[in-house]
């Protein structure tokens, strides 16, 4: 496993860098992420480069054996090309440019700002491409798919259109724009959204497509840059950092651009009471490995308090900084960075803590680093083995912007609806991947889509096969409403798929907070929310059945076979204790390896190669935890991993 920081030279002293590199080679940090905000160092004048003290910074990482990672730095350009370009800001919609000073409001179509900023990578890239240390790129920083509402970008997301519908009769069929008198006359009418204006006024099929344009959009930044790495560095690999935010890009699409997938890895620093989320953070490692099914990086890993965006934080409890790093790699993040190396004394992230404080002594976070960095090294023959699973979570991006432009019901999102199944089958302790609707399902024996609210008729399609051929699928409720264009389907829903559910819904009632109650048709009775379908089961036969309500006695969740396989129908919101038990039913019916007994904040993950199976037992709990393990008292700390080994023949 390998260990980095992220460090901001241009920030110290340079007579304070050499000791900070020396620290980080002896504390047994490997790599160094820089320069990803520097462009005002980089190029103080337009034309204007100066690289000799990146040139230092790189100098001295090399004498201490370190690599780098470089960044590009378009995320802030600096303040003479604003002046001297002011096109290059983002517009609000009535095209007026938003308050500079802030980060990341760049336009990424401006053709001023694409020239500047494919120019400061190609120099860059040129100089520090043949370096040896340079081992990866990173391009930009957390990018976002940017509503812009300049001439530029409004003229491409026209064309954008033209390319998708060819005419606007089409484009006003699809958005079914004769309601409210919607219909366009002229291109020249379309413009880009209003930012912050309430969208559920705004047609959910205009409002959904220029989300998806808006992506397009990025990516297309991210190839210009991506192709110029390439040129100038063609043995490099390139990445890009990702997070979860509202205005997120299609990532899977985003990294078909790129080598390797990162992430910027903040764990909650408050562990939730009620157990209902203990997963929750383990789903975003999951979805990061899945996006291009492969070991992926932290490029940003938490080191103390977060603060500056908000009020400060708790500070990370002890065990944190080692365990959540070590829970990232059971994930399949092959490295991870700590943001930062030392926490800012200037400028607007003051009070984002790094490992080390403002007072540059280093403390109890500092130590639990270099802890890490030991056990790192002992781990070092795990690094580059891969994650099987045969359960899997489908996203589909569509439905994840579908959801956010039109909320179904108080407390209903998209997220949650992932991350129950996800937890659910993640506390019988076996991997769950999160994968894309593209992903070749024949790999999984289990697939859970909760609402999968946008469903093309392919992936309707490949999802009936997949039944066919002998999976087990779970769909919920609020899948299958809509078609491509956003529309709903005239349809019982779940829409088209009712042979293979054996079910339809004769009506839903969107409950919100309210809570209902299900009985089991094992007796077991559970709370219900945000949603019920009121199931007309045609070939299923009825697992819940509400206890309550005018629909007291209807079916509210169903299993059906259809071909090898069978359908699970889960047309309510449930909690954990239900998600975990079904998890339990489904993985012994399909006979794969599960842990019943394990402790609610207990993570088992598992890596294997050829020759070993390596497990993974992380307790994500401030309190100390102590279970049987294939045969073995294990005892765990709060947020300790241990790692236990099976080789192949001895399993
Ligand atoms: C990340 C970002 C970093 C830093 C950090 C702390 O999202 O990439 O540059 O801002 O958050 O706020």
């Amino acid at each position: 496993m390998i260990i980095g920081v992220d460090y901001y030279p241009e920030h110290w002293d340079e007579d304070m860098w050499e000791k900070d590199i020396r620290l980080m080679a002896e504390t047994g940090v490997s790599v160094v992420r820089i320069a990803e905000f520097a462009w005002c160092r980089i190029e103080p004048q337009e034309g204007c480069f100066d690289f000799e003290w990146l040139d230092r910074a790189v100098d001295l990482l090399e004498k201490y054996g370190l690599d780098i990672i470089m960044c590009t730095p378009t995320n802030c350009p600096p303040l003479w090309l604003y002046e001297k370009y002011p096109s290059a800001v983002i517009k609000d919609h009535s095209g007026r440019p938003i308050e500079t000073g802030i980060r990341g409001h760049r336009c990424y179509n401006d053709p001023d700002f694409v020239r500047l900023s494919s120019r400061v990578v190609d120099v860059m890239t040129k100089r520090y491409g043949k370096r040896k240390s340079v081992k990866a790129w990173q391009i930009d920083n957390e990018l976002e798919s940017n509503i812009c509402g300049c001439d530029t970008c409004t003229q491409r997301y026209r064309s954008w259109l033209k390319d998708r519908y060819g005419s606007l009769k089409e484009l006003n069929n699809a958005y079914g724009n004769t309601v409210w008198s919607g219909e366009f006359s002229s291109w020249e009418q379309i413009k880009p959204p209003a930012e912050g204006y309430n969208r559920a006024w705004l047609n959910p099929g205009y409002m959904l497509d220029y989300l998806r344009f808006a992506s397009d959009d990025m990516i297309e930044f991210v190839r210009t840059q991506a192709e110029i790495i390439r040129r100038n560095c063609p043995e490099t690999v390139i990445t890009t950092n990702s997070w979860f935010c509202e205005k997120m890009p299609d990532l899977h699409k985003t990294f078909k651009e790129l080598d390797f997938v990162s992430y910027d890895n903040y764990p909650p620093l408050r562990l939730p009471d009620n157990g209902e989320e203990y997963y929750s953070h383990s789903f975003h490692l999951d979805f990061m490995r899945g996006i291009s099914n492969k070991n992926f990086c932290i490029m940003e890993q938490l080191s103390g308090a977060m603060g500056c965006w908000m009020p400060m934080t708790h500070t990370v409890y002890p065990g944190m900084i080692k365990g959540y790093s070590l829970q990232a790699f059971a994930h399949g993040a092959d490295a991870v960075l700590h943001f930062r190396w030392r926490t800012a004394c200037k400028g607007a992230e003051m009070h984002w803590h790094g490992l080390i404080d403002h007072s540059n002594v280093p403390g109890r976070r500092f130590y639990e680093f270099a802890d890490l960095c030991k056990e790192a090294r002992s781990l070092e023959r795990i690094r580059g083995t891969g994650i099987r699973s045969d359960v899997a979570v489908l996203y589909s991006y569509d439905s994840d912007m579908a959801l956010r432009l039109q909320p179904q019901t108080d407390g209903f999102y998209y997220y949650d609806q992932l991350k129950a199944y996800h937890g659910g089958f993640s506390s019988c302790g076996v991997n769950v991947d999160i994968i894309s609707a593209e992903c070749d399902l024949s790999k999984y024996k289990i697939v859970c889509a909760p609402a999968l609210y946008v469903c093309p008729e392919n992936l309707r399609r490949r999802l009936e096969e997949y039944v066919e051929q002998g999976g087990t699928l779970i769909i919920t409720c609020r899948s299958l409403v809509k078609d491509e264009n956003n529309n709903c389907i005239m349809s019982q829903l779940p829409a088209g798929f009712d042979g293979i559910s054996g079910c339809c819904v004769s009506e839903y009632d969107p409950v919100g907070y309210d809570r209902m109650t299900v009985e089991g048709n094992d007796g077991n009775v559970y709370q219900c929310t945000c949603w019920c379908d009121i199931l007309n089961c045609t070939g299923a036969e009825p697992i819940l059945t509400y206890r309550d309500g005018f629909y007291k006695n209807s079916a509210a969740a169903s299993v059906n076979c259809f071909g090898k396989g069978n359908c699970y129908y889960i047309g309510t919101v449930l909690f954990r204790d239900f998600y975990r038990r079904l998890a339990q039913k489904i993985l012994s019916d399909r006979k794969i390896e599960f842990f019943p007994q394990l402790p609610g904040s207990v993570e088992i993950t598992v890596r294997e190669n050829e020759y070993s199976t390596y497990y993974f037992c992380f307790n994500n709990s401030y309190k100390q935890v102590k279970f049987v393990f294939k045969g073995e008292c294990l005892e765990l700390a709060p947020f300790e991993m241990k790692v236990r080994e099976v080789t192949k023949n001895q399993l």
